[in-house]
């Protein structure tokens, strides 16, 4: 079976992009196939290069107030490069549910919280701030509702009194590079069981 196909969608730096990109290898069950991002300056798009991988940006800028209108062109270069699986790797614009429903069942993202908990923004923070003890990240199936849809698998650290958002957040983005690779190839292989760590 020749191997699936994987475009991966960012706004940043890329680093959970660079951990499923370095996994698909060997005998994995999936290849990237494009790295897309909204956002030109985006240090992911350089590492995507680097790997020979191709990418493609689209600005979500002049599209503002108008979601349809920039994704209409986001799935230019998306449907070209024919995935049959798209991750969503720290891609922060929100999209719509005709979007969505276009890769029902075959896009996944990544949530630096423990979900059912704290979606949107600022987790990390957040997490602090409600006293809890523990915290992590999550991938999820992506589906109309906002960091909602089928969990795939969760990585939990402890928070410790000395936390701050930003340590917490080293200490969960370190699990999200473990989770992520895992989750995407279970997924791959047709296995939708969830990955739970450590
Ligand atoms: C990651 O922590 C990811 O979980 C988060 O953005 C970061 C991207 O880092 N995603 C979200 O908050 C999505 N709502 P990266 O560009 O280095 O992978």
């Amino acid at each position: 079976m020749s191997p699936k196909r994987v475009a991966i969608l960012i706004s940043g730096g890329g680093s959970n992009m660079v951990s499923l990109v370095d996994s698909m290898t060997g005998d994995h069950p999936a290849r990237p196939c494009l790295i897309l991002s909204n956002n030109a300056q985006a240090g992911g798009l350089k590492k995507a290069a680097d790997r020979g991988i191709p990418t493609a940006v689209v600005d979500h800028r002049p599209f503002k107030g108008n979601r349809a209108a920039f994704e209409t062109e986001l799935l230019k270069p998306l449907e070209e490069a024919r995935p049959d699986i798209v991750c969503l790797a720290g891609f922060m614009r929100v999209l719509t549910a005709d979007f969505v429903t276009r890769f029902q069942g075959r896009m996944l993202n990544i949530h630096p919280s423990l979900l059912p908990k704290y979606k949107g923004l600022h987790t990390h923070a957040r997490a602090i701030e409600a006293g809890d003890a523990e915290h992590g990240c999550s991938v999820h199936e992506v589906t109309a509702a906002l960091d909602d849809g089928p969990i795939l698998g969760q990585a939990r650290v402890d928070i410790e009194p000395a936390d701050t958002p930003d340590t917490l957040a080293a200490k969960v983005l370190i699990w999200e590079h473990e989770l992520y690779p895992a989750v995407l190839r279970r997924f791959a292989e047709g296995n939708r069981s969830p990955v739970l760590m450590p």
